[in-house]
């Protein structure tokens, strides 16, 4: 919903993955991504098998600066969000952590283990809660079918 930059391009390939939240399980997005065609036999997308065994280099960038160039530029991200940010993002994929106040200040949030290894904290899992995001903070119930206003 408020991804930045959005997604410009005349090429594409592949399906709009912009509602695809929700819509497989966790080792259905792992198992396609390790490898697209043991679950699409006709797929000719390739593998991203490596980012289950890359750790997530938090480090190397501010999470807070992140989420404050993106509050610069329209994300209605609070000061508890940009305060928390870097606790947030851990606990987000960790299945012992206690998650009651991210899910305060995010009450959609997908949180546990996304990757299958709950030992590791992965690119896998920072993609995986990502697709399983896509489009489910948007509310289409206000929406109208025909001309897709409000
Ligand atoms: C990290 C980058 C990528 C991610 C996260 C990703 C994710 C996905 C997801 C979630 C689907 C299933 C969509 C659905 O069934 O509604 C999909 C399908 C597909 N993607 Fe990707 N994709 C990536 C890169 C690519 C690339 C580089 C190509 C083309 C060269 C590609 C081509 C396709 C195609 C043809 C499909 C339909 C067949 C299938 O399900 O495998 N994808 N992708």
């Amino acid at each position: 919903m408020y991804d930045h930059p959005f997604q410009w391009g005349s090429k594409r390939t592949g399906p709009d993955l912009a509602r695809v939240g929700n819509r497989y399980s966790n080792e259905w997005h792992v198992q396609h991504l390790v490898e697209p065609r043991s679950v699409v036999p006709e797929s000719v997308m390739p593998s991203y098998s490596f980012l289950r065994s890359t750790d997530l280099d938090i480090r190397s960038f501010s999470v807070k600066a992140t989420l404050s160039a993106n509050r610069a530029v329209g994300v209605p991200y609070t000061d508890a969000m940009m305060e928390n940010a870097e606790v947030d993002l851990k606990a987000q994929a960790d299945p012992n952590a206690d998650t009651s106040g991210l899910l305060e200040r995010y009450p959609k949030a997908k949180v546990g283990d996304f990757d299958g290894n709950p030992t590791r904290l992965t690119e896998m899992d920072a993609l995986v809660a990502y697709l399983q995001m896509l489009g489910t903070l948007v509310d289409f119930s206000t929406y109208d079918d025909a001309t897709g206003y409000r």
